[in-house]
């Protein structure tokens, strides 16, 4: 009965069953005497689900130096504005489902969604209603609402740091500009609320130009995000929060490729006739409206 499970497991190889487990158990125990508690424990998890993905795959030769050269070419491909392995935790659904871990949410506060690779810092601090597209074309776009705490009171003095993409779907950190474009800071006022110009977001392509978009495209998963606009809020007192809003209706909502879509961050873009604008200003032309309040959670 033994020998027939080892041999159905083994699929008829002559390894002694107990050669592989061997060293799991060798290099668990080896690095469980890291310093660190914590780096040991998380190394020795480590070793344990990689040695048993190589097991319950069967890992090749072959197959495992293919994948040392894709992390390779990942790795060269990086700079200091573009993070491959990033990516790649994004694609794969790690970056989220960190996210989700780490940001426990209580009842009626607004979701967290990845960060992202093309967040810059230091943007230009905006006034309520300012634009943030610094003239890139587009459809104009005001969000506008409030900042508040789970008992619905209000928080003035919060930044709300904004980014996104612009039509093509790049955004600044993908495109050499000396110009600050689509990001900007704004602080809600006194009473919570916030006003931020700018031109309506389109869903767009993550880069499919290094491995990450040569594994991609060796299946028939989608490779867009839908239309998006980037926040992440900061208020003393308050747990920061990174987090997205997408426009409902979107196109690829329910395909996001990086699974950073929630439902209570869907939001209609409602379209407005030419005429006055929240910032007190009148616009020529037909805009965008949307209205969403920002609900943070009191730090742990
Ligand atoms: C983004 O939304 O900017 C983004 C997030 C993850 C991967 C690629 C892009
Ligand atoms: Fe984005």
């Amino acid at each position: 009965m033994q020998y027939i499970a080892y041999r159905t497991y083994w699929r008829g190889s002559l390894v002694p069953p107990l050669i592989d487990q061997h060293i799991t158990d060798v290099a668990t125990a080896r690095w469980g005497a890291v310093r660190n508690p914590r780096l040991a424990e998380i190394v020795r998890a480590l070793i344990g689900h990689l040695h048993d993905f190589a097991r319950d795959v069967q890992l090749t030769e072959q197959e495992w130096a293919t994948a040392m050269d894709w992390l390779t070419r990942a790795g060269q491909i990086s700079d200091d504005k573009r993070s491959e392995l990033i990516l790649a935790s994004d694609v794969l659904g790690l970056s989220m489902l960190v996210v989700e871990m780490n940001y426990a949410l209580h009842p009626g506060a607004t979701s967290a969604a990845v960060f992202g690779p093309f967040h810059i810092e230091g943007s230009p601090e905006l006034e309520f209603g300012a634009d943030m597209a610094y003239g890139v074309p587009g459809e104009p776009l005001y969000i506008v609402g409030t900042v508040r705490d789970l008992d619905g009171r209000a928080i003035g003095g919060a930044t709300l740091d904004v980014w996104q993409a612009d039509a093509d779907g790049m955004y600044e950190a993908q495109l050499d500009t000396a110009e600050a474009r689509l990001r900007g800071k704004y602080t809600s006022r006194p009473d919570g609320t916030y006003c931020v110009r700018t031109v309506a977001p389109r869903g767009y392509s993550i880069p499919m130009d290094g491995p990450v978009g040569e594994l991609i495209s060796r299946t028939g998963i989608s490779h867009f995000r839908p239309a998006h606009v980037h926040f992440r809020i900061s208020a003393p007192g308050y747990e920061p929060l990174t987090t997205h809003l997408f426009q409902k209706n979107a196109a690829y909502l329910e395909s996001d490729v990086v699974f950073g879509t929630k439902a209570d961050l869907v939001v209609e873009f409602q379209r407005r006739p030419p005429g006055s604008t929240p910032d007190g200003r009148t616009s020529d032309v037909p805009w965008l409206l949307a209205t969403y309040v920002f609900v943070l959670q009191p730090l742990p």
